[in-house]
């Protein structure tokens, strides 16, 4: 019965036609996000004159249920359905905007979810906020688990939970690794790649730019670009420590570009990858970093979050005026990957009081015959 009704959300997937031949590729989806996101023209501060920066808007493949990580679930949560899943597991850091689209994914379908926080914190002082609002929200079940644990401490961890799911409720729980980035998730970018192809990216169009972490992005981003010729350099901004090309040469192991002996398509020679975006740590910012959030943000009304595209984005900056031989041209994508709600910690404000003044409030309590 609850079988059924997950069944009727399922949907074909129609992957692109150049990958054919790939081993893996997914049977099925499920609509969550909403894709064709625009590509605009970016008046994006500080570039230097004579490139033309464009931004594809996957901040908005959805609100909740929004930036990168929902087109992954797209595919992630068909495969669990499939599975005969009822719940799914799933890990990242306290703030994840990947933990927040699962748990906000999974109720939308009428499934658990259980998300694992890194975070050494009490959870009675951990302010309700941001994306950690969102969890509790839609009810996910959630664990707090050492700030510091790798992929050698998480799984454990999560089929431990299966276990105890499985026991307690009689659900079998999928496992999404961090970020949705496995074989199966990565096709939320490949679909991404060839929506940008649709908007005429592999034809003018010379670099692609976006934040990278667990490398699911960047991976779907690898394999439309080779799979259709190549014609892009493609970038990853590093913004968390999670980033390891090991990752990306497993997903492209996974889809059969990579052999088992490394040859083939392999990471390394297919992303440049620009070290420097993490700055003073994974969620920490200088105030230049916040500024430029402001900056862009009344410049051009685009919105970037503190955590991954700002500091993508700021790096893009920087690095077009430094090194500007890093970019195969001068036509450039930057990918908004979302992460709105990480702006919501209070931190912005202070940004706003102390810098150009855009914090600017008049009260009008009394009507007279001239406006304040
Ligand atoms: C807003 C945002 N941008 C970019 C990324 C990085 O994407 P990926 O993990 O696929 O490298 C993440 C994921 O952690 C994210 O939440």
């Amino acid at each position: 019965m609850e079988q059924n009704r997950l069944n009727s959300f399922l949907e074909p997937y129609d992957a692109p036609s150049w990958t054919e031949g790939l081993t893996g590729v997914p049977s099925h989806k499920v609509k969550l996000s909403q894709s064709d996101t625009p590509l605009e023209r970016w008046n994006l501060p500080g570039v230097p004159d004579g490139y033309e920066i464009y931004i594809k808007r996957d901040d908005m493949t959805g609100s909740v249920l929004g930036g990168n990580k929902v087109r992954k679930l797209d595919l992630l949560f068909a495969d669990a359905i499939k599975q005969g899943c009822t719940a799914v597991i799933t890990a990242g850091a306290l703030t994840s905007n990947h933990c927040r689209t699962t748990a906000i994914a999974a109720r939308s379908l009428g499934m658990d979810a259980h998300i694992m926080l890194k975070t050494d914190q009490d959870p009675d002082s951990v302010p309700c906020a941001g994306n950690y609002l969102l969890d509790h929200m839609v009810g996910a079940h959630v664990y707090f688990i050492p700030k510091t644990s790798k992929m050698h401490d998480i799984l454990p961890r999560m089929n431990q939970l299966v276990d105890k799911i499985k026991k307690e409720t009689g659900k079998k729980a999928y496992i999404i690794p961090p970020g949705g980035s496995n074989a199966v998730g990565m096709f939320g970018y490949v679909n991404a790649f060839a929506e940008m192809e649709k908007q005429g990216v592999c034809d003018s169009f010379t670099d692609v730019v976006s934040a990278a972490g667990t490398g699911g992005t960047s991976t779907g981003l690898i394999v439309g670009n080779y799979l259709t010729g190549n014609k892009l350099r493609i970038h990853g901004m590093i913004v968390s420590l999670s980033f390891n090309h090991n990752n990306l040469n497993k997903m492209l192991q996974d889809v059969g570009l990579q052999k088992p002996d490394g040859t083939g398509v392999k990471s390394e020679d297919s992303i440049n990858i620009v070290h420097g975006p993490i700055g003073e740590g994974y969620a920490v910012n200088t105030p230049e970093e916040l500024e430029f959030l402001a900056d862009v943000a009344r410049q051009t009304g685009i919105i970037l979050d503190p955590v991954y595209s700002g500091k993508a984005a700021y790096h893009l900056v920087k690095k077009l005026n430094t090194n500007p031989e890093i970019f195969k041209g001068k036509k450039i994508v930057f990918i908004h990957t979302g992460g709105v709600f990480g702006l919501f910690d209070g931190r912005m404000e202070n940004v706003l009081l102390a810098g150009g003044g855009s914090k600017k409030v008049k009260v009008w309590n009394e009507l007279t015959n001239d406006a304040p």
